[in-house]
């Protein structure tokens, strides 16, 4: 029998803390206008000191887990996109399995930078389709805020933090993930790139003092990359799934800059009302902000049951990619109110069974030393 990737809930949270153009233009050489003009950015959301990418990811999953009606324990998989994990290792997604308590899940990274949702909506969609797994949790999560140089105008003004989440759970329904493209370019790879802080220029004195844990763009070279795959990709995945564009209900595209969605509009010769975009409100958020954009697409009322989606995006590696989605949730539930303090419970339970997890580790080292199952005699 037929499997379908379904999506049946979602997630997002951002920080509460908005930096305006106004704001920006105090510390770096730049204007409100220039900003907006060249990129349609108006504000964008910085991560508080103590919120983390794992912790915007924690609360986007536990709403998405919500509103699809599924407890942690059930979840099966979960995969973090990310361009800005909390460490080369352990992935950020171990870090929200063991947070949200999904204490039978498999969870990995996937690194694809901006593109990194799509992909990671793909693989999870072909592991449900398959009949490996029954549901995935997938997300994507950033704090680009602190990998941007503030003193850099050319970049600092462009990215923001935040975090969405999506279930993806089997179903015989036609619907769901329906189709999806992934590519990759890596001879442009240093077009956008974090050039230290991994193996091949781990970091030392020199590499901070040159500034080399920040993002290094060349901004007009990414613009004509990105304007030239969007409509390609888009045309792509419609193609594999046999549709033509006129059968798209919506485009949410990844959201970095609306001169590009708006040239994306144009290649396809599609009104920009059937784009949703809210990169004025939010940035770039790399890999979230596909799964933003859907919570706040269906939150104005722009999904409905039945819907064709496309989902596009690009980014560093070079990489790029669409997803062809057919919508068939209704209304999501988080809010009533029994579920939203259901979330408190959630956590507490999963943070007592890392807590006790953490302290049977201890209790075993102590008991057998050295002589636990280390393979020798
Ligand atoms: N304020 C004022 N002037 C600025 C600013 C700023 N914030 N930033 C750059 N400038 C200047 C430049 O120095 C340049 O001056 P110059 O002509 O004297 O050299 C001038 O403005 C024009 O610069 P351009 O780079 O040609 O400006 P452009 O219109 O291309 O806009 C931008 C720059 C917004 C960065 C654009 O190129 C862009 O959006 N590129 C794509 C970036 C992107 O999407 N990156 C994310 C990819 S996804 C991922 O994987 C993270």
């Amino acid at each position: 029998m037929a499997r379908y990737a379904h999506i049946t809930g979602w997630g997002m949270s951002v920080p509460s803390r908005v930096l305006t153009n106004d704001e920006l233009a105090r510390t770096v050489e730049t204007t409100k206008e220039w900003i907006v003009e060249r990129t349609g950015i108006r504000e964008r959301r910085v991560a508080s000191p103590q919120q983390t990418t794992a912790s915007l990811a924690t609360d986007a999953a536990l709403k998405a887990l919500a509103a699809a009606g599924l407890s942690p324990r059930q979840v099966q998989l979960v995969i973090v996109a990310t361009s800005t994990p909390e460490h080369i290792f352990p992935a950020t997604a171990c870090l929200v399995q063991d947070r949200i308590g999904a204490a039978s899940a498999g969870a990995f990274d996937l690194s694809a930078a901006c593109t990194g949702f799509v992909y990671a909506l793909s693989v999870a969609s072909q592991l449900i389709q398959t009949g490996a797994y029954q549901n995935a949790l997938v997300i994507g999560s950033e704090t680009l805020s602190r990998i941007v140089n503030w003193n850099d105008r050319a970049t600092c003004v462009l990215f923001g933090d935040g975090a969405g989440a999506l279930v993806l759970q089997s179903s015989s329904r036609p619907g769901g993930v329906l189709a999806f493209s992934m590519h990759s370019d890596g001879s442009g790879g240093d077009l956008l790139s974090l050039p230290a802080g991994g193996s091949r220029m781990p970091a030392t004195h020199e590499t901070i003092d040159q500034g080399l844990h920040f993002v290094s763009m060349n901004g007009r070279e990414v613009y004509r990359f990105a304007t030239r795959v969007m409509a390609a990709a888009t045309r792509e995945v419609l193609a594999k799934a046999g549709y033509v564009l006129g059968e798209v209900d919506l485009i949410i595209p990844h959201q970095a800059n609306q001169r590009i969605i708006e040239a994306a509009a144009r290649q396809l010769r599609v009104s920009m009302d059937r784009f949703f975009v809210n990169v004025d409100r939010y940035g770039n958020t790399s890999t979230a902000s596909i799964p933003i954009a859907i919570c706040e697409a269906f939150a104005a009322g722009r999904l409905h049951v039945g819907d064709r989606v496309v989902l596009v995006g690009f980014g560093a590696g070079l990489t790029w990619g669409a997803a062809l989605l057919q919508w068939v949730a209704h209304a999501p539930v988080p809010a009533a109110p029994w579920r939203l303090s259901g979330l408190f419970i959630v956590r507490a339970m999963a943070w007592l069974r890392s807590v006790l997890r953490r302290l049977s580790r201890r209790v075993e080292a102590f008991l057998f030393g050295e002589r636990g199952d280390t393979g020798r005699p």
